[in-house]
């Protein structure tokens, strides 16, 4: 039986599903049965759009890890390294900084046995041994530089819709035709402390996200920060303050989908919320900066003068290429304002670049 039969099933059975639970599975169906990147995929991210985004991340991982004080060793871990293009473009830029190689440990955390052949193919000849782990939690707890490029936003997510004075939870049920559809359901539910002062007051009608997983990581990742130096980076499309509504959504071939239909078969995400995992961050003890748009992050760090360094050296038709690619990923109407960057730190780090000084 395909995941859309086990999940009529287990509804049949039991009642309409948590949003988190049905989006958990069909998350990881996904990516265990699809090749999902690129122009024969459904999306295409960052690093698979320029060498440039993972090279800029290379400068952010050798002067955060300055910063740090140099630990060695210290782990470099990626959260769902998808095709392995970012960590292979890091650790060349990465070359840069003397040391810095022979320091990190590269641990991967990826669910999908097929991405990870792929990730072990794309870093075949960097040099550095690779571990991988289903979960954050498998990584030795030490001094970490982490980095999470659209990781969050796969991660899965409840929501519930504010009824009268009353929110209720949005489940996923089947209609008459069979087909998975939201029923309210038909209890209140106690968002108590889940909600920022901002999503507490909303009218009647309106949706909000809570998003237990990430928030937990966010949690999870400022613990070692207090442990051990280090930092993390997350890059992901959300917005940077709390906000309201449904952004559930599925993408295949390039094009949105009904996000129900057909679980597993296309990419299901929703927006992440950057303000309940700092508050998490924050909340067990670290220091958060950002989130600052990624346009404005990557212009800081030189991705400017890097697409020059590379046009210099490139045919027309490559020289045009570049550019495109600088737009896609900076532009404000493409990936520049949409995509925020949110950094989790240890805090005795009082300046992470290129952000503004995190508040005390
Ligand atoms: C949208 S892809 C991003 C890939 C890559 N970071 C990039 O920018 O190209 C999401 C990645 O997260 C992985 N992933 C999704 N959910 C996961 C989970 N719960 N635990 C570990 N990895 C997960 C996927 O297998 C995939 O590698």
């Amino acid at each position: 039986m395909n995941l859309a039969g086990r999940l009529r099933a287990l509804i049949g059975q039991s009642g309409p599903l948590p949003l988190s639970r049905f989006m958990a599975d069909a998350v990881a169906e996904y990516y265990a049965t699809r090749e999902p990147f690129g122009a024969k995929g459904d999306f295409t991210t960052a690093p698979e759009i320029s060498q440039m985004f993972g090279e800029m991340l290379g400068l952010w991982a050798v002067d955060t890890w300055t910063r740090l004080g140099r630990p060695r060793p210290c782990a470099l871990v990626e959260l769902g390294p998808g095709r392995g293009t970012l960590m292979a473009d890091l650790l060349r830029a990465g070359r840069v900084e003397p040391g810095f190689h022979e320091a990190i440990a590269v641990h991967l955390v990826e669910t999908s046995a097929g991405l990870r052949a792929r990730q072990r193919a794309a870093l075949a000849g960097c040099g550095k041994t690779l571990t991988f782990a289903d979960r954050l939690g498998e990584v030795p707890d030490m001094p970490f530089l982490l980095l999470a490029n659209e990781f969050f936003d796969a991660l899965p997510i409840r929501q519930f819709q504010k009824v009268g004075a009353e929110w209720r939870e949005r489940l996923v049920g089947l209609d008459a035709a069979g087909q998975f559809a939201f029923r309210l359901a038909p209890e209140p539910a106690d968002l108590a402390g889940l909600l920022a002062p901002e999503q507490r007051d909303a009218p009647p009608g309106s949706v909000v996200e809570i998003g237990l997983p990430a928030r937990a990581i966010g949690a999870e990742i400022a613990g070692r920060a207090l442990r051990h130096p280090g930092a993390a980076l997350a890059i992901d499309y959300g917005a940077p303050l709390p906000g309201l509504g449904d952004t559930l959504q599925a993408l295949r071939r390039h094009a949105h989908a009904p996000p129900l239909r057909d679980p597993g078969e296309a990419d299901l995400t929703a927006h992440v919320d950057f303000a309940a995992i700092a508050a998490a961050a924050r909340g067990a003890g670290a220091r958060v900066f950002g989130p600052l748009a990624q346009g404005e992050f990557l212009g800081r760090l030189g991705i400017r003068l890097r697409a020059a360094r590379l046009k210099a050296a490139a045919s027309p038709p490559q020289a045009i290429e570049i550019d495109q690619a600088l737009e896609r990923l900076t532009a404000p109407a493409a990936m520049g304002s949409l995509f925020q960057c949110l950094c989790i730190a240890s805090p005795a780090l009082d300046e992470i670049a290129p952000f503004d000084p995190a508040e005390p």
